[in-house]
This record gives structure tokens, C-alpha cells and sequence, in this order.
């Protein structure tokens, strides 16, 4: 009672330049972090290269206490788009070394981001398509573009919990000091905690403690799989902003289950590709805060949270990120923001509040609206990667057109490296999750 009373007092006080000291032992040294976006920009065999590295060098000395990588699959056959890392078990780890290096040179913390998209893979993407039950992803006229999922077998849900445990496991073999278990946005832990994608009868389906299963399962075997002194973070939606869907009743409950499981941070988000509230709309009709979407659930949750908050979404100004730590959060998270200009935190841990302008996209077809607002922020992503200034100002349709220029070309590569992969060894009855999921690890189709 004493520890959560201390934990009130001194959140209630934070400041941007405090530090945080984690549960797991280890302090992150300032309130800002880098939240996760998927960079697309791995290099052959789906693995972090020269790009990735100098992306994350200008990041790391851009001075936020903590760097989240864009999602890493933990299943080859499963990815959020073609040109995305993959880390299993036969993975080559001295790439992953060097990633960790770098993202960790400018004194912040570095964790990786892993995550399974489950339904939430592209129709032209070879792979499985994972889901709680057959619920095809509904996107209006877009809605083509993700094929029809398969439901998981009790042996898949299995494995997919011992892909994580080993990817967390590689993760700190590369020398990152913690990962972020992805349970937002509407991936496959989302899937599972959503009742409208979740249809299942089984253990894994109907209640929330239920639904809920899959997640506590994947964060408990992360846990058994890594030091103690390794941190391991959760990001879940605060509301996944759809009519009967995930709510913050659940999100609250959810925190509370998280609770004993020694998470040593949430990162409180909002939506999915259905319901973009990230991007700050969505499909249930509800009106966002024009800044810090999720503030008004966060202040909510936050009373409901045994675990320090860390808040991402539509942060862009200093006094905002201020706001937000006033309401209890711990840690301010940026994303569009810091692709935009990647020293923001150094100027807002000093004196200087300069402040970033994302441009926003407002066209009718809601699915291309989300897809050309990501467009715009890969385009910078990919310049500076390539050692250029970001460009705010590209115009989205020329973004769009350089999106899918650089997809196409991934595509055909991730597909043939794919199928050189070994082809998969059933695991054998009986076999534990760490083991079903190493017979999974490579790359079968
Ligand atoms: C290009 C891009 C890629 C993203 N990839 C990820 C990702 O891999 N994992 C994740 O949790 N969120 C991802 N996001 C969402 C961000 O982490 C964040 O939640 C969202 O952009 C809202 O924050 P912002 O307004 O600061 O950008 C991505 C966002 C963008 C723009």
C-alpha cells in the first residue's frame, strides 16, 4: 500500500528532465519516449541494417530517455508489411547487436517492440493469417486488400506464445534492455481482447479474463524468458473506439490483471486499422481531442494502474507533453513528432519549447486517409535513414506513390526469402510452448 501511495506522490510531481526508475530495476532517465513505428526499411533477410542504424543513431542522440523499436515479428510468416524486421530463433544476431548499440549510444533505454499482426496481413503477403476467430477486417471498398483469416487452434495459440517469449529472449541476447509486448491497434493480442473479433467458446474467448488469456499468457512467458533486470512493457489501447468493442472498462481491468505480472510499463494508445483513434479519428463517431487523443481515458486509468503510464498519441507540443505528465502519466510518447524532427526532446529537456507541426490528411475514403498519413511519415523516416532532413510538407499523394514504390520492391524480396526458408517441423505432442514455437521458427508458410 505504502509502495503505490509513494508511486502517486512522486508521479503527481514529475517533471519532463525526472527520471524513472522501472520495476524491473532499471531508470529511464527522462519522461520522453520514442514510441514504435514500424520503419519498413529492413534490409535483406528481413534483418536491421545500415539504414535502420542511422535512423536510430540520430534518434538516440536526439535525447529521449527511451527508444521503442518500430514492431519486430516474432513469426517470418506473419508480417505487418514486406519490409518489416523479423527476430525468431534463427534469426542472425549480430545485426540485432549492432541495433541495440546504436539505439542505446545517446544514454537512453532501448526496447525492442515485438508483436504478431495476427488478421492484420495484407492479402499480397504469402504467410498465415492468424485470428481469434473467421472475422475478415472491415474496411469498407479497402476491405479487400486483408484476405479472410483462419481461426487459431489451441497448438497455434501455443506456439504463438512461445514466439515471443523467444524473440523477447533474442531481443536481450542483442543487448536491448527491455521489449514492448504490442497488445494494441487491433493485432493480434488487440484480437483477442476485442470482443467483436474474439467469437471463441473456448478459454481463450467470451469473458475478458478470457480474451484476456492470450496476453497474460505471452507477458508471463516473456517474463520467465528474460533476466529479471530486463525490462518488459505492454502497449494496450485505452479504447479500441468501436460500438461493443474493447472498452477503458476493460482497458482498466486489464491493467489490474497486467498487475501482478511484473510489467513494468503500459503504453496507452487507442484504435486499429478499423478505427484509426491513433491518427486521431474514429469509426464509433466520437469526437478526439485535437491534442493527447487519449489524455481524458488516461487520467481515467491512471487511478486504475498498479504500473507506471506512458501516454502516445498526438503529442506535438512541449506544454502538452507537460499536461500530460500533470495528469499522472509517467512518460510522454512521440511518435509523429520525433520523425519529424528527431531532436525535439533535447530542445524541450532544455529551455527551448519549439514545437512540430503533422501535417493532417482529410480525404473522404477514411482507409486511404490513415494509409497516405502514415505514407507522410515513412517518407521522413526513409530520409532521414538516408542522412536527409525530414520533409513535412510532401504532398500525401506523392508520399503514397513512393509508399508503394518501396513495397513492391520489398515484397518480391520478402517473398522469395520466405521461401528459402526451412519449411516448418510439426512440434512434437507434448512439446512446451519455447519448444512448439522453435519447430514454427522457421519460416514455414
Ligand atoms: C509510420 C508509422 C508507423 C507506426 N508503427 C507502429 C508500430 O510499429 N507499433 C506501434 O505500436 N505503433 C505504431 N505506430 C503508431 C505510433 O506508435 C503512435 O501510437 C501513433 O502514431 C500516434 O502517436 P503520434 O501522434 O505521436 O504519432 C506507427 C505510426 C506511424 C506514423
Amino acid at each position: 500500500m505504502l509502495a503505490v501511495f509513494t508511486f502517486e506522490r512522486k508521479r503527481s510531481m514529475a517533471r519532463l528532465t525526472d527520471s524513472l526508475p522501472l520495476a524491473s530495476g532499471s531508470v529511464l532517465p527522462n519522461r520522453l519516449g520514442k514510441a514504435a513505428m514500424e520503419e519498413s526499411l529492413a534490409d535483406a533477410g528481413q534483418q536491421p541494417g545500415a539504414r535502420l542504424l542511422h535512423l536510430y543513431r540520430t534518434w538516440a542522440s536526439g535525447g529521449a530517455g527511451l527508444l521503442i523499436t518500430g514492431n519486430v515479428m516474432v513469426d517470418a510468416r506473419a508480417m505487418t508489411g514486406p519490409a518489416g524486421v523479423v527476430l525468431d530463433s534463427s534469426s542472425d544476431i549480430a545485426p540485432f547487436r549492432r541495433w541495440a548499440q546504436v539505439a542505446k549510444s545517446g544514454g537512453g533505454m532501448a526496447w525492442m517492440q515485438i508483436n504478431h499482426p495476427g488478421r492484420l496481413v495484407y492479402a499480397d503477403l504469402p504467410g498465415v493469417r492468424w485470428s481469434p476467430s473467421e472475422v475478415p477486417v472491415a474496411l469498407g471498398k479497402q476491405s479487400h486488400r486483408f484476405a479472410r483469416p483462419t481461426p487459431m487452434t489451441a497448438e497455434d495459440i501455443r506456439s504463438v506464445i512461445g514466439m515471443h517469449a523467444d524473440t523477447a529472449q533474442r531481443a536481450e541476447e542483442a543487448g536491448f534492455d527491455g521489449v514492448e509486448v504490442h497488445a494494441a491497434h487491433g493485432y493480434l493480442l488487440a484480437q483477442f481482447l476485442s470482443p467483436l473479433v474474439n467469437r471463441r467458446t473456448d478459454e481463450w474467448g467470451g469473458s475478458l479474463e478470457n480474451r484476456g488469456r492470450l496476453l497474460l499468457e505471452v507477458v508471463r512467458k516473456v517474463r520467465a524468458a528474460v533476466s529479471p533486470g530486463f525490462a518488459v512493457a505492454v502497449k494496450l489501447n485505452s479504447a479500441d473506439f468501436q460500438r461493443g468493442g474493447f472498452d477503458q472498462h476493460d482497458a482498466a481491468r486489464v491493467l489490474q490483471m497486467l498487475g501482478p505480472l511484473g510489467v513494468d510499463l503500459v503504453e496507452l494508445s487507442g484504435g486499429s486499422a478499423e478505427s484509426p483513434a491513433m491518427q486521431g479519428r474514429t469509426a464509433d463517431d466520437r469526437t478526439m481531442a485535437r491534442e493527447a487523443y487519449f489524455l481524458a481515458l488516461a487520467e481515467e486509468l491512471v487511478r486504475a494502474a498498479p504500473m507506471p503510464l506512458m501516454l502516445t498519441g498526438g503529442i506535438t507540443r512541449k506544454a502538452t507533453a507537460e499536461r500530460v505528465l500533470e495528469s499522472g502519466v509517467a512518460v510522454v510518447g512521440l511518435g509523429s513528432a520525433l520523425a519529424l524532427r528527431p531532436s525535439l526532446p533535447q530542445g524541450w529537456l532544455g529551455d527551448e519549447g519549439l514545437d512540430v507541426v503533422v501535417p493532417h490528411v482529410q480525404w473522404k475514403d477514411k482507409a486511404l486517409t490513415a494509409a497516405a498519413q502514415m505514407a507522410i511519415i515513412r517518407y521522413s523516416l526513409r530520409r532521414l535513414a538516408a542522412g536527409r532532413r525530414p520533409r513535412p510538407r510532401v504532398p500525401p499523394l506523392f508520399a503514397l506513390a513512393h509508399d508503394r514504390r518501396h513495397r513492391r520492391r520489398a515484397l518480391s524480396r520478402y517473398a522469395a526469402w520466405l521461401d528459402r526458408r526451412p519449411r516448418m517441423q510439426p512440434a512434437e505432442p507434448g512439446a512446451t510452448p519455447v519448444e512448439a514455437s522453435a519447430a514454427w521458427g522457421a519460416g514455414s508458410r
